[in-house]
């Protein structure tokens, strides 16, 4: 291996504990059914025809399992996989730098995809397709295009923006998948599951709380039950019961909905300085303090999902739900959300 190799790539951003309690097969990852089945099947097929898996795209919002399912399936075939993502690929020879290191049957999987740079991604079509990649090398008049022919590979995109996605990179990906929110009975098997990895007693209804208030996201569940561990054994005899994980959670100041201080800014700022909306997201980030693309990435889509927001062409409206939230009565029907 190359030793630039080192920062081509980015340590994913998730701390030891993330990776301890990371599914490592699908026998392990609950949820999404459908995508995991399809994933399973292509697996299975790749595997008799003794051909590499098509490219693939996962997409949906932060801490669902995407990168979760790119080590499993690169488990399940058997292969290597490299772990980058899209900022970090700055030139064309980062790309080659990564692709050429690649075995037959590996499994390149690119983080964050969409913020890929347009030249970037024009030297991955052919590399997707006919796995050969055409690089310029040297400048000015002794310029050059070398053609690079590269073992038959897996790429394996994820993104939180499958919007972002240009329609020519999307269309060499032979399956695209998108994850959903978890209901509260998956994430209360995922809570089971990670609290007998980190040795915690853990009741039924205790792994519920924990899992109805975690905002349909694997991420935060895990990240909940490691807070409401500590809870336990400092405010109590270790075990986590319902009241437990209740105190625990309303001590964190995360309320019976999952809501956390963030989002009931949004939702206050949106109904009390906006009217209600319609408020552009620019506006909306400067008024809650929150960076533009964190809050479209991370609080909305929850709050889209459950119903308290709602994106229109004008900018981001209140639903009735939000001001049932804050204790309001909400306005009379407004005609274009009808
Ligand atoms: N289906 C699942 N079953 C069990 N645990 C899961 C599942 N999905 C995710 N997790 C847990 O949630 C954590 C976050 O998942 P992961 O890192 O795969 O999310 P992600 O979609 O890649 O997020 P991001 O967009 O922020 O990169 C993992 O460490 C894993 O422990
Ligand atoms: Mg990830």
């Amino acid at each position: 291996m190359p030793e630039n190799f080192i920062t081509q790539t980015v340590e994913a951003p998730d701390t030891p504990f993330d990776i301890s309690l990371r599914p490592p097969s699908f026998a392990d990852f609950a949820g999404q059914e459908k995508v995991r089945e399809r994933l399973e099947l292509m697996v299975e097929a790749a595997q008799q025809r003794g051909d590499v898996l098509e490219h693939i795209l996962l997409s949906g919002p932060p801490g669902l399992g995407k990168t979760s399912l790119a080590y499993i399936i690169a488990n399940a075939v058997g292969a290597n996989i490299k772990n980058t993502s899209g900022p970090t690929i700055e030139k064309a020879g980062d790309l080659a730098g990564l692709l050429t290191t690649l075995e037959r049957g590996d499994i390149l999987f690119i983080d964050e995809i969409h913020r890929l740079q347009p030249t970037i991604e024009e030297y991955l079509y052919p590399a997707m397709e006919d796995y050969k990649l055409d690089i310029i090398i040297d400048a000015g008049p002794s310029a050059r295009s070398v053609r690079l022919n590269l073992p038959k590979f897996t790429l394996i995109g994820a993104t939180t923006r499958a919007g972002m996605i240009s329609a020519p990179l999307r269309s060499r990906f032979g399956m695209v998948s998108r994850l959903d929110f978890y209901t509260a009975d998956e994430l209360q098997k995922i809570v089971r599951r990670s609290a007998a990895i980190i040795n915690v007693e853990i009741d039924g209804a205790g792994a519920l709380e924990i899992a109805a208030r975690s905002r349909g996201t694997p991420r935060i569940v895990n990240n909940l039950l490691r807070w409401v561990r500590d809870y336990a054994q400092v405010k109590a005899d270790k075990k986590i019961t319902r009241d437990i994980a209740d105190r625990a959670l309303t001590m964190l100041e995360i309320d019976r909905d999952g809501f956390d201080e963030m989002d009931k800014r949004i939702i206050e700022t949106m109904i009390h300085k906006f009217g209600g909306g319609p408020v552009g997201l620019n506006s909306l980030a400067v008024a809650v303090g929150e960076d533009a693309g964190t809050l479209e990435d991370v609080n909305e889509p929850y709050l889209i999902m459950q119903g308290y927001l709602k994106r229109t062409a004008q900018g981001r409206v209140a639903m009735p739900r939000a001001y049932e939230k804050i204790g309001l009565k909400p306005p009379r029907a407004q005609p274009e959300l009808l």
